[in-house]
Order: C-alpha cells, then structure tokens, then sequence
C-alpha cells in the first residue's frame, strides 16, 4: 500500500476527462492535476519544445512526491515518454501503449482509425505500437487540429452545425477505410464522442484514450502494490500555468465536480 497521491498532467483542460476516469476507478487515491493552460497547445509544436515542456509539467508535480506520474496528453505521450522514463525514477504512465493494446484487441477486420493533433500523428507512436501488437494491422491516421479548439470553445455537443461539420471533414476518408475500431488519441475528443460516434456509424467501436489508459494504472498499481486502501475519497488538488478563475469554470463542467476554489495558478517556467 502506498498513500502517495498519484500525479496527472495535460497541455491544459482536455486531460480532465483522463482524471475523471481515475477517479472514477479510484475513488480513494489523492490526485494532483496540472493543466499547462499557459502554453496550450502542445500539439502544433515541434518534439524538442514539447519534450521541454513535458519536462517542466513533470518536475512540478515531483514535487508532491508522487507515486506515479500519469501524461494524460496524447501529443506529450508519443512524443516525449522514452525521456520521461529515462529521467525520473517513478513509473510514468502515457496514453499510447493502453490505448493501442485496447484498439488491437476490439478490431475484428484489422482496420484501424486514428485521430490526434499534429504532433502525435507526426510522431507515428500509435502505428508502431499497433503494429508490434497485432503484425498486418492497418492504420488510418488524420490529424485534427481545430477539434481541441471547437471543445475548447464549448463547440462539442450534438445539433453544432460547425462541430458536426468539421468531424464530417476529418472523419470521411477515415469512414472511407472501413475501419471498425477509431481512437480518440487526445484528450479533448471524448468530449466530441456522440458527434464522432453518430457519424461513424454503430460499427465502429471508439477507444478512448483516457479510460483505458485509467484502466491500465489502476491495474499497474495493484500489480506493483502500490494502490491506496485507505478508506473514504482522495483529496484532488488543481494546479494551472494561467488564470485559475478560467480554469475552474470550464473544469467544473468537464468533470461534473465542483473544483471552485480549489484551483492554484504557478509559475511553471520555473520548473
Ligand atoms: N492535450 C493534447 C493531446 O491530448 C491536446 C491539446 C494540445 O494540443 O495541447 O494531444
């Protein structure tokens, strides 16, 4: 047993729907959450200045000695995880390997679609993990830049005729392929699921990169002996890189909790 609170990290607000899934499975363990929300978006950035900021996110939260460190972004987790874990002497958990396990596993006809920011498609962490899982797999991969702007802007539920119609755009050659497993590969589009589910169509599975990598640390930890069994809730604590006040509001509704006045804003260059 370990009490260790466990640390959560993102580009910015996206990586809630990580932390609401590890709450979720966990409801005892402490979390510390920070949301670089000063320099988001990572995902249109180079792999150098991606990696130096992951760097900065992960030195912050060494600072609450966690347990373990979980990159709940999609574009820091193929990019920079090798260096992560060369760096840090904890066990730091990306979004790839969890995910792609999980899209291996559901696809029948081996087609599988994959949809992130520019950084992660570029990276090509997805496909080579893909590949070592299940050898002959196809992978469709599109970049989907402005869909992390649309949820950004609250632009993500059913009936916005802008959202709906830059899904269509991204999606169509994805749809083309006849892939029957799709992976949300970044953290805002869990948000767009009902968008991005209604016009694939009931035959294709979605994989959700935050649940299934939740699933897959809380089944860490407990291999490793390191879950929490202390009864009762963990405490949460929100930290961010700009205005907490933004933060708080937009957080309040992605995770259905009431997080007001438990946000802090910090100095992350400083890291
Ligand atoms: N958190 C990022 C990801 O999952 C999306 C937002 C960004 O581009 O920073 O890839």
């Amino acid at each position: 047993m370990d009490t260790r609170p466990i640390g959560v990290f993102d580009s910015g607000l996206g990586g809630l729907t990580a932390l609401r899934e590890l709450a979720r499975l966990m409801p005892e363990e402490d979390l510390v959450y920070f949301g670089d929300t000063g320099r988001v978006p990572y995902g249109g950035r180079s792999p150098q200045v991606i990696t130096r900021y992951a760097r900065q996110d992960v030195a912050f939260l060494r600072t609450f000695d966690p347990k373990a460190i979980v990159i709940a972004c999609g574009t820091v987790s193929a990019t920079a995880l090798d260096a992560l874990r060369e760096e840090n002497p904890i066990p730091i958990f990306g979004v790839v390997e969890p995910t792609a396990r999980a899209a291996a596993h559901v696809t029948r006809n081996g087609r599988v679609g994959l949809i992130g920011t520019r950084a992660s498609i570029r990276s090509g962490a997805y496909g080579r993990e893909l590949g070592r899982l299940k050898p002959g797999v196809e992978v469709t991969a599109r970049a989907c830049p402005l869909l992390v702007s649309l949820v950004e802007n609250g632009r993500f539920r059913p009936g916005d005729i802008v959202a709906e119609t830059v899904v269509a755009e991204y999606l169509t050659p994805i749809k083309a392929a006849g892939v029957d497993a799709l992976i949300l590969g970044c953290t805002h589009y869990p948000l767009m699921r009902d968008i991005i589910g209604a016009f694939m169509g009931p035959g294709v599975t979605l994989v959700d990169a935050g649940e299934q990598c939740a699933r897959w640390v809380k089944k860490q930890l407990e291999w490793d002996g390191l879950r929490n069994q202390r009864p009762g809730a963990g405490r949460h604590r929100f930290f961010v890189s700009d205005s907490a006040g933004d933060f708080s509001e937009l957080a309040t509704a992605f995770l259905g909790e009431d997080v007001r006045g438990g946000v802090e804003q910090i100095d992350i260059t400083a890291y």
